[in-house]
């Protein structure tokens, strides 16, 4: 099988794509068919991982066209076409590659670094940025009132609505998808929103609205266009859409939504 990789050396400057011809094996992942390319074909090949396990978040990149997670995609249904994910389109799942290079999905497999990221090299991307909007919505929790003299109890049911969220893996290809992210440099994105109002719904917090104030506004929970991109790559399930909706008919509820999105009634 073919794949083609997009390369970008720091030092040099050189960007461009690579072709390399690999033996697909059973049960290979993108993953693996990096670890084929760097030990036999090219070790200068720059990508990031660390679990090899759908659990550190460190192997988000663009897979034909999809932002997904290398060390859970097998190479097989990328060849079958089993695993096609439909996406809303912004620019970088969009038109041809850069430089007028062709690439065939039906016989080669495209790797390109994860979207809305600075490239430091190959496929590793810069997650600064990212994680400086994830620290703003302060990720920690922030219990109400006289803490338990043991443990916290907390009913099965909020449990599992407070899991689905708590299972991000913060690999970034939530936001690697979205379209408003591809234009609006200071939306939060998915991921951080996911993260605050998984913090909003923990009963162990007050349940008094002020978690959501923070991302109040059009770079925060308004500036979520539903495009759902986020939802169909998330690799753990997460539906930041849903949580973003939640956030805005609560705020509409107590009458906080900013007087630009507040709809005539
Ligand atoms: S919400 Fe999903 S896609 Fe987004 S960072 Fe978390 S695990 Fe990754
Ligand atoms: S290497 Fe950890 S999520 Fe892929």
């Amino acid at each position: 099988m073919k794949v083609k990789v997009k390369r970008y050396d720091p030092e040099t400057g050189r960007e461009g794509y690579d072709t390399f011809d690999i033996a697909p094996e059973a049960g290979m992942t993108v993953l693996d068919a990096l670890f084929v390319i760097q030990n036999s074909h090219d070790d200068s090949l720059a990508f990031r991982y660390a679990c090899r396990g759908a659990i550190c978040g460190s192997c988000a990149m663009l897979i034909n066209k999809v932002p997904r997670l290398a060390c859970r995609t097998q190479v097989a249904r990328l060849l079958d076409g089993s695993d096609s994910v439909e996406l809303k389109p912004y620019p970088a799942i969009e038109g041809g590659l850069e430089g007028g290079e062709e690439w065939n999905p039906a016989e080669e497999i495209l790797i390109e670094p994860l979207p809305h990221h600075k490239v430091l090299k190959d496929l590793v991307v810069d997650m600064e940025k990212f994680f400086c909007f994830y620290r703003a919505v302060e990720p920690v929790l922030k219990p109400a009132g006289e803490l338990p003299e043991r443990e916290f109890r907390m009913e099965a049911g909020a449990v599992r609505e407070l899991e689905e969220y708590t299972n991000c893996i913060l690999c970034g290809a939530c936001v690697g998808a979205c379209p408003v992210n591809s234009r609006a440099g200071e939306y939060l994105g998915p991921a951080a929103l996911a993260k605050l109002y998984r913090f909003h719904i923990d009963t162990r917090e007050a349940a008094d609205d002020s978690r959501l104030l923070p991302a109040n506004s059009a770079t925060g929970w308004w500036g979520c266009e539903f495009h759902t991109n986020c939802m169909r790559v998330c690799p753990k399930k997460v539906r930041p859409n849903v949580g973003i909706g939640s956030a805005r008919r609560r705020l509409t509820e107590i009458g906080k939504e900013p007087p630009e999105f507040k709809k005539s009634k």
